[in-house]
């Protein structure tokens, strides 16, 4: 599989934790290279914004709340199938049905403080991507 790039983001829940560092290990313990990252406060705007796919779900204001709550750090992840890789690492969703070794079944806790976001398709990945970061901001 030819080496691919997905977003991440760490929530809330985890900069609060102080586990930002533990996550990154996941991730490059994975085999995933954090290529760009930044540690931000989004406004309710930029998180509707960036869940705009979720706006008719129960859960979008919610969800919106929650983002907005604390500090995020957005990422850049790139290696093999980095996308796939990312979803295996972060497991399911909901952490009470996260695989064992996983990030969620580790750290989250809940289906909404989940503690990380991962791109679930390349395309996807390249406008959540261009989302958070310009190209100057990204290093191989
Ligand atoms: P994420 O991968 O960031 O994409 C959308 C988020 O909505 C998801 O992770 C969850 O944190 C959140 N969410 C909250 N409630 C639900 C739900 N019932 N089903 C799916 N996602 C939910």
């Amino acid at each position: 599989m030819a080496a691919e790039r997905t977003l991440s983001i760490i929530k809330p829940d985890a900069t609060r934790r102080n586990l930002t560092g533990a996550i990154n290990q996941r991730f490059e313990e994975a085999g995933l290279r954090i290529v760009a990252q930044k540690r931000l406060q989004l406004t309710r705007a930029q998180a509707e914004a960036f869940y705009a796919v979720h706006r008719e779900r129960p859960f979008f204001q919610d969800l919106v709340g929650f983002m907005i709550s604390g500090p995020v750090v957005a990422q850049v992840l790139e290696g093999e199938g980095a996308v796939a890789r990312n979803r295996e690492v972060m497991g399911a969703t909901d952490p009470a049905k996260a695989d064992a070794g996983t990030i969620r079944k580790d750290f989250a806790e809940n289906i909404e403080a989940n503690s990380v976001h991962g791109s679930d398709s390349p395309e996807n990945a390249a406008t959540e991507i261009a989302f958070f970061f310009s190209q100057i901001e990204i290093t191989g």
